[in-house]
């Protein structure tokens, strides 16, 4: 399979490479797990991971038996992908670097398609979901999750609206897949939608290691923070995140509301 990362300049995939995700990482396999149950991956099953990351759920699928793909935009996440399956001894999973707005795949190739939290981050949300459908055999599963409008993401989202503005380009302008009806709409006539909300930990001593790690040090957020240039100003979106995560925070876990998709293809 071909690179269709390059094309284009997608400061994503350096954003995503340079930041503390893997750290990270671990905190999503609840989900993953969930998500590979709901998708029912099965031995020799054609699965490919769309934003696969440093691996979560391409090994997971494949320590199901099914044959897998994993993609991703940045670079530095495949490398962390190839060495964690080299660790596991899956040598056999094609790690390829792509957009998931133009998936480097032939149309029906696969029996499933995953995407933990991955795919909802590409700028165009109606061309990643065209890709999702085109990648999948009819009969086959469509399988996602995605950050919720209304919990914790949701009240983040206001408070750096606050403070640092909003763009169409910023990350958290594509919360819309983690509400029900904008993936009935994407998935109208295709594939019949399913939806579970749920909740994933993410486990510190503290809402400030959560805010450093998944905000400041990780990701898509983090370049936008460091485009505020005064420690002020920082520390008063610190603040108020804070007071935010406060409310989401209990027995050193902050609870992320979410939405799992599962859309069968027709
Ligand atoms: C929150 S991480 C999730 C990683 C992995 N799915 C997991 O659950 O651990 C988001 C991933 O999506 C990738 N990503 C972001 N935009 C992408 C795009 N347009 N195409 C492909 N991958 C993308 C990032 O590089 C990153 O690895």
């Amino acid at each position: 399979m071909t690179d269709s990362s390059e094309s284009g300049d997608r400061s994503a995939r350096h954003v995503w490479s340079a930041g503390r995700y893997p750290a990270m990482a671990p905190n999503m396999l609840p989900a993953i797990a969930r998500l590979i149950n709901a998708a029912g991956v099965d031995p020799g099953n054609r699965v490919l991971d769309v934003g696969c990351g440093t691996g979560n759920a391409a090994l997971t699928a494949r320590r199901s038996g099914a044959d897998v793909v994993g993609i991703d935009l940045a670079h530095g996440m495949l490398e962390r992908a190839r060495d964690n399956a080299s660790l596991a001894g899956y040598d056999d999973i094609d790690w390829v670097a792509g957009d998931a707005e133009t998936l480097p795949v032939p149309d029906d190739a696969f029996d499933v398609v995953l995407s933990n939290f991955g795919h909802v981050f590409a700028p165009d949300s109606t061309r990643a979901g065209a890709e999702l459908r085109r990648a999948t055999r009819t009969g086959g599963r469509v399988c996602f999750t995605a950050w919720s409008p209304n919990g914790v993401v949701g009240d983040l989202t206001a408070v750096l609206t606050d403070h640092v503005g909003s763009s169409p380009d910023d990350p958290w302008s594509h919360l819309q897949w983690g509400d029900p009806d904008f993936v009935r709409e994407q998935f109208a006539d295709v594939a019949a939608c399913s939806f579970q909300r749920r909740l994933l930990e993410f486990r510190y001593a503290t809402p400030h290691h959560f805010w450093r790690e998944f905000a400041e040090e990780s990701g898509p957020l983090s370049p936008i923070l460091r485009r505020m240039d005064d420690d002020e100003a920082r520390a008063a979106l610190r603040r108020d995140a804070v007071t935010v995560l406060e409310e989401w925070f209990g027995d050193n876990a902050i609870r992320v509301e979410y939405l799992q998709v599962r859309a069968v293809i027709e």
